[in-house]
């Protein structure tokens, strides 16, 4: 990597702020946020003007994810934005040779568009990112992916984070007033069902036993004291449990601490490669 790593954001939402705010004061190595794209203009403006509120060289915001490939010494693309985002763009970015690092890690699960995707990276000298999230643990499950027997995860949130998802249709106007399972299967079926809340699961399922066999409950609760993610493993190697309690992120209540922390550590070990633990 160069002794600058320059990135171009996809998503200047929750994550994509915050994560962009790290990078700025200096918290993931060498990396220099140097473009930003979102769809809705006047987060991305926002963001700009945050960004390069007194630097010589501030981010440039562009129209389209082409000119965001296309600018200059541009060496990775970090999308925040949606896993419509990733099937739409992920293509384009990692056949210009621009590495990608892909927070809604959804979008992979599908066998066709990984092999899509991975073809376009083995073409180009690509890489792609998957960064571990709001959750841990990714490391052991992928050690012991051969002797996995069984992995369950269960999601748990208050109700207010589940609405709009399609899987939580039938409950928008249900009064939850206890633990509720909402959802049932495997990690496959739960991405699209929610596909903002259960990335997790995707990337649970990806490092362990795949997203068919990976199973996936999502519980709403209001008295949840956060997102709450739990781990079940079994294997020939041992039994794993990872419980995770996300506090929000301290400025931003919409994103997970954790997450935001998982991308700029991903980010900082891309740009500082000679020291990597636990990987
Ligand atoms: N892997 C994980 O553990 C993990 C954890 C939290 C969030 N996420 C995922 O990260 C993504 C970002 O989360 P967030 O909390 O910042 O969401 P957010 O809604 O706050 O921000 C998303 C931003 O992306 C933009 N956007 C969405 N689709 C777009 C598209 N197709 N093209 C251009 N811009 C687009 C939106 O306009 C918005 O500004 C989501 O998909 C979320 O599910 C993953």
């Amino acid at each position: 990597m160069p002794d600058q790593v320059n990135v171009g954001l996809i998503g200047c939402g929750s994550m994509g702020s915050e994560l962009a705010r790290a990078v700025h004061r200096g918290e993931a190595g060498s990396a220099k946020i140097i473009g930003l794209f979102d769809e809705y203009q006047p987060g991305r403006s926002a963001l700009a003007k945050e960004l390069g509120a007194g630097t010589e060289a501030p981010p440039v915001e562009v129209e389209t994810v082409a000119e965001l490939v296309n600018l200059p010494e541009l060496d990775i693309v970090i999308e925040c934005a949606s896993q419509a985002a990733v099937i739409t763009h992920a293509e384009t970015v990692l056949s210009a040779g621009k590495s990608m690092l892909v927070m809604s890690s959804g979008a992979m699960i599908s066998p066709d568009f990984m092999k899509t995707v991975s073809a376009a990276a083995q073409a180009s000298g690509a890489s792609i990112y998957i960064p571990s999230g709001a959750v841990g643990g990714i490391d052991a499950l992928r050690a012991s992916k051969a002797l996995l027997e069984e992995v369950t995860i269960v999601t748990t949130k208050k109700p207010i984070s589940l609405t709009g998802a399609p899987g939580f249709a039938d409950w928008e106007d249900v009064e939850i007033t206890e633990p509720t399972v909402i959802y049932e299967g495997s990690a496959t079926e739960a991405v699209s069902l929610f596909p903002a809340n259960v990335n997790v699961a995707a990337t649970v399922s990806m490092a362990g036993i795949g997203p068919d066999a990976t199973k996936v409950r999502v519980v709403a609760d209001p008295n949840s004291p956060g997102n709450v993610h739990e781990i079940n493993a079994v294997s020939k190697a041992g039994k794993f449990s990872f419980r995770f309690e996300n506090m929000p992120h301290e400025t931003n209540p919409k994103t997970s601490f954790l997450a935001v922390l998982a991308a700029i550590e991903t980010l900082r070990s891309i740009c500082e490669p000679d020291l990597r633990i636990g990987t």
